[in-house]
């Protein structure tokens, strides 16, 4: 396949919560992200060198309000605004390395740029050892349009599926297993946001952090098969689903192994056996109100 777009990494996402000191408390001294920044209706945290990995905003339900993805450069940036124009998506610049456009089908915006800068002060890890914003999974409705949107239009790659199902993509050439994912749900909305860890310790550490600070752990820990990750699912003040993960395998930019498909078995989420909690990827709408 061509590639259109040149992704550097995923950027951040931004989230609808209903009690933005809850949210912002949970996020800083529970999940151990840095408060860059904050206003009356906004934290913006990052647990990276830029300015922000992830951005709460008071609204009346919970949900995610949008997805950023780094691109590589300013000229990718404006060779994908070109695409994605020409493909019919109605990208529109906000500023001179920035543009957004939105998925039609679940109106989820997306907001594409280059160059962010750094924040000022270098990251330290404090409560736990956060090497990035790791990834960002979809209930999907409409697995064939979400499918041809993210890999047909956006040039996301797969890395394994779940034919018809279940879709693991990476922001090619960013080498991660996947930046993205796709699972087919009874509506759209957010199934989960992933931050990875540097050390197995730090699942076993939150695990006991979880506990003391009574929340809700919702799967695992245990390890996903098809990218070998060793997971933790937790509930946010809203209910949302947040995750901590260690270990991803990687794929280089040429040769890389073709996708595997799956059988739809529940081994695939955990080798390990644990079985999810009901609540575990179910609240988040989307609420973009950019469509
Ligand atoms: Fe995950």
């Amino acid at each position: 396949m061509t590639h259109p777009i040149r992704y550097a990494r995923l950027g951040y996402a931004a989230l609808q919560v209903t009690n933005l000191a809850a949210s912002t408390r949970f996020y800083a001294e529970v999940m151990g992200l840095k408060i860059e920044r904050a206003d009356a209706a906004t934290t913006w945290l990052r647990c990276s060198d830029k300015p922000y990995d992830l951005v709460l905003e008071t609204g009346a339900i919970p949900g995610l309000s949008r997805v950023g993805f780094e691109l590589e450069s300013r000229a990718e940036l404006t060779r994908a605004f070109d695409h994605i124009a020409r493909v019919g998506l109605f990208p529109a610049w906000t500023g001179e390395t920035s543009f957004r456009f939105s998925n039609p089908e679940t109106g989820l915006e997306l907001d594409y740029y280059a160059d962010p800068p750094l924040a000022a002060l270098p990251y330290e890890p404090a409560l736990t050892q956060i090497v990035r914003l790791g990834h960002v999974v979809l209930n999907v409705a409409n697995y064939a349009d979400a499918h041809r949107f993210w890999v047909d239009q956006l040039g996301f790659e797969v890395s394994d599926h779940v034919p018809g199902k279940i879709a693991f993509l990476r922001c090619w050439p960013n080498p991660l297993h996947h930046s993205f994912a796709l699972l087919t749900g009874e509506r759209d909305g957010l199934n989960h946001f992933n931050f990875m860890v540097t050390d197995i310790d730090d699942i076993g550490r939150a695990m006991n952090r979880m506990k003391q600070a009574d929340v809700p752990i919702v799967f695992g820990p245990g390890r996903h098969l098809p990218s070998g990750s060793i997971f933790l699912y937790m509930l946010d003040p809203d209910g949302m689903s947040t995750e901590y993960s260690f270990g991803m395998e990687e794929f280089p930019e040429v040769g890389a192994r073709p996708p595997r498909a799956l059988e739809p078995k529940p081994e695939v989420l955990d080798t390990w056996g644990s079985i999810a909690d009901p609540r575990f990827g179910q609240t988040g709408a989307i609420v973009s109100s950019h469509v």
